[in-house]
């Protein structure tokens, strides 16, 4: 019937329409090229006839990944590539490949085949039979192992985040921090709005935002080790997830950047001191080596920021020169009214430590607050 419709609207020339898929599978990738043709033969041999859509969410690797994946969609209907073009992020580039589908049910793999594809049809099946919300593929419950794919560095980071994330949720899952996980559209389309674009964690985020509301269900698997290419993880990655947990505790009052920021600050306050140990001994007075010293710390606090709190935003060129002035602007008013709120305060609290720990966090909430909304806007 529907077929006979579409012919008769498109003069009986149209081929029969044909349903949309059941299930999307969401495979962020940066410099994948070398996985892509095997992840895309890992689903299909898992799936078998299930009516799927895997979509690469591409941040326009440098090795060209979005452009082969473009090849694999001309010989296979069933892939598609989304290339953000200037943006960085994994757990951004899930959530925007989510919302590109119209699948009733989405799941996010890793593009490295470090997740075990064949596990898609039990996850799959599960969200079939039960009334879950959630499937997540879980290392560490029984059965399912870590050992292969982790450092013992990266181990220990993931034993304790997973304790640090499940005390942010307040939800008991095994392992909050998977990569791997399908959900159902219906349970993830009202989360959207709140959830973060930065970092790594984007089941972390979606169980943290969800207030314990999903019906969640979990298997297990061994986590593989990475086939071709390097992990993205790093530092920044902790630092993120670190920011995020302060959010989702502070119920959206603390941005996420914030950590990242208050902590270059801090340690802006060091840069200073240092700068003042080599330009006092040069015969400057002591008013101009301070001066020298602020100026110091400030380009290098704007250079750290641009480096690491906002490396998917990072300016460069006369841009990047136009934002350094206006953070000496933005920051010289912030260190002014750090002062005035600090003096005023030990006029009425006379212990030096309160009032300087006040005028420091204004201050920082000032700096953060206008470097944010106005050098390194969205
Ligand atoms: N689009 C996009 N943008 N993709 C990214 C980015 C990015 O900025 N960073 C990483 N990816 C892609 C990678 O290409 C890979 O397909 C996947 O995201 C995971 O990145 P890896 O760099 O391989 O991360 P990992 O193996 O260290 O961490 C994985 O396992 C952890 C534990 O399960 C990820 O799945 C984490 O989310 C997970 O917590
Ligand atoms: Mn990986």
């Amino acid at each position: 019937m529907d077929a006979k419709l579409n012919m008769l609207a498109d003069g009986g020339r149209a081929a029969p329409r044909a349903a949309g898929p059941e299930l999307a599978l969401i495979v962020p990738t940066f410099n994948e090229r070398g996985n892509l043709r095997e992840v895309v033969r890992q689903v299909a041999a898992s799936l078998g006839d299930v009516r799927w859509e895997l979509i690469f969410v591409d941040d326009a690797s440098p090795d060209g990944t979005a452009a082969l994946a473009a090849e694999i969609g001309l010989e296979d209907g069933r892939v598609r590539c989304l290339n953000r073009i200037g943006r960085r992020g994994l757990a951004g580039a899930c959530i925007e490949g989510f919302l590109a589908t119209s699948a009733p049910i989405m799941a996010v793999m890793d593009a490295d085949l470090q997740h075990d594809a064949t596990l898609l049809a039990r996850m799959l099946e599960r969200l079939r039979t039960t009334s879950a919300d959630l499937v997540i593929a879980s290392r560490y419950s029984e059965g399912g192992s870590a050992t292969e794919g982790f450092s013992a560095f990266r181990r220990f980071a993931s034993r304790l985040s997973t304790a640090l994330a499940r005390f942010a949720t307040g939800v008991a899952v095994t392992d909050p921090m998977s990569g791997f996980f399908m959900i159902r559209r219906t349970a993830f389309v009202p989360l959207a709005p709140d959830l973060a674009s930065e970092g790594f964690k984007i089941l972390f985020d979606i169980l943290a935002t969800a207030h314990g509301g999903l019906k969640i269900e979990e298997v297990t698997y061994s986590f593989a080790a990475r086939q071709e290419g390097a992990s993205k993880f790093d530092t920044q990655n902790i630092l993120d997830f670190l920011g995020l947990i302060i959010t989702k505790v502070t119920q959206g009052v603390v941005p996420v950047r914030f950590l990242s920021f208050a902590l270059i600050g801090s340690a802006g306050i060091l840069v200073h001191l240092a700068a003042l140990a080599v330009l006092k001994p040069l015969g400057f007075s002591f008013g101009e080596a301070q001066t020298g010293a602020t100026l110091v710390a400030m380009t290098s606090n704007f250079f750290l920021n641009n480096a690491t709190t906002y490396r998917d935003r990072r300016l460069s060129g006369i841009a990047a020169l136009k934002a350094l002035l206006a953070f000496y602007v933005i920051c010289g008013i912030g260190t002014l009214s750090n002062i005035g709120v600090a003096n005023w305060l030990y006029l009425h609290y006379p212990r030096w430590i309160v009032p300087a720990l006040i005028g420091s966090v204004i201050g920082a909430v000032w700096n953060f607050t206008l470097s944010n909304q106005l050098l390194w806007r969205k």
